[in-house]
């Protein structure tokens, strides 16, 4: 801690990077408080019973403004968290991801929160010849990102000298989480690869992602937090590496060496029209970020921990999958209480 944060509510703390990043925070002796539905269960059972953790089970669309009294800052991170279920439910990810999040800036501004960081995605470059950076124009091809692109156009203006304002465009997240994610793609190369000894490569294999291990893109939260206000106000930045803009199929034979396994495919899905390579320059010059995990540090913790069967690939692990289950239990429960709010 190097400011006059102490106390941060983490919206979406209990997911995939939430509970990765309030684990992260506790160690370095913020009070954390977590905004969460839940929707994927109690993953921080572990850290009840900490002192300096609250956890409310609530919306960031309907959840009462006084929660924020005495917060220091808000990481906001709750969201319909990729594109297939953004495509599932254009209605909610628009209300969560656009203005849900909107709403919880806008409050933590009235409240006198001082620091709003919004989790906004790489993905809102879309499809990309060049290299691009922050001043490049995005290009959002789904709902996911479309929604990503209008809070970071809303939140942004909000910036001003009481309240710092801050967007952290993430490269696609790898690496073990208590709320494990398979469907991301080095963690669902490395799953395939541990239940059948196939990798699953979406069609064709020669599309661009950046990737960033989840306890780096946590550290760029926290970076982001502790800086001086005039290097992050009012400021966009990426969160990655340059040495991890990959191609997909040189990925999956990187996954395979990395666990010394011949690499056998299994092609999926139609040719993904998302392909973007992304440069990090600007947060390590603006605030001396540099990641420090590989993709090699992910793919072996992620092995070791299925192996050892502390995490498994459960009904939450991949995400579009259960929000349908959520949905079909939302129409169960409607059907017989005509109230049964799930999403
Ligand atoms: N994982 C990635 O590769 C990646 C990459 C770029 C950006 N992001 C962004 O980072 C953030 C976190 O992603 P993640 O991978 O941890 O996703 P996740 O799905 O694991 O976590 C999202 C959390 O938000 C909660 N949530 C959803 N709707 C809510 C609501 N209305 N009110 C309160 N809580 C709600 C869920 O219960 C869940 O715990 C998201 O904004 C996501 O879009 C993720």
């Amino acid at each position: 801690m190097t400011n006059d944060i102490r106390t941060v509510l983490v919206t979406g703390g209990a997911g995939y990077i939430g509970s990765v990043l309030t684990g992260m925070l506790l160690e370095e002796g913020y009070r954390v408080v977590v905004l969460d539905r839940l929707f994927f269960g109690p993953t921080l059972a572990h850290l009840v019973g900490n002192p300096n953790l609250k956890i409310v089970k609530d919306d960031i669309r309907w959840f009462d403004p006084s929660m924020l009294q005495g917060v220091d800052a808000v990481l906001d991170l709750a969201a319909l968290s990729n594109d297939p279920v953004g495509e599932l439910n254009p209605e909610k990810t628009y209300e969560i991801n656009y203005k849900g999040r909107v709403r919880v800036a806008n409050l933590a501004r009235q409240k006198g929160v001082k620091r709003y960081v919004l989790a906004s995605s790489c993905s809102i470059y879309g499809f990309q010849e060049e290299v691009v950076d922050e001043t490049s124009t995005p290009n959002p091809l789904t709902t996911y990102s479309k929604a990503n692109y209008q809070a970071e156009q809303e939140v942004i203006p909000l910036a001003s000298k009481d309240f710092v304002v801050t967007v952290l465009r993430q490269a696609s997240v790898y690496g073990a989480s208590l709320r494990m994610r398979f469907d991301t793609v080095v963690n669902g190369m490395t799953v395939g690869l541990f239940k059948t000894g196939k990798l699953p490569i979406l069609r064709d294999g020669s599309q661009w992602r950046p990737i960033v291990h989840v306890k780096d893109t946590c550290r760029a939260f926290i970076a982001a937090l502790e800086a001086e206000l005039q290097d992050v106000n009012g400021e966009l930045f990426n969160v990655g590496a340059d040495e991890q803009n990959v191609q997909i199929l040189p990925l999956a034979e990187r996954v395979a060496k990395a666990l010394g396994r011949p690499l056998q495919i299994e092609w999926y899905g139609f040719p993904d029209h998302r392909s973007y390579r992304t440069t990090f320059k600007k947060i390590e010059q603006k605030l001396g970020y540099k990641t420090l995990y590989s993709i090699e540090d992910g793919v072996g913790e992620i092995y070791t921990a299925l192996e050892a069967g502390r995490i498994t690939d459960g009904p939450t692990t991949r995400t579009v999958e259960w929000y349908k289950t959520l949905q079909h239990w939302q129409g169960v429960i409607n059907s017989v209480t005509q109230n049964g709010v799930i999403l």
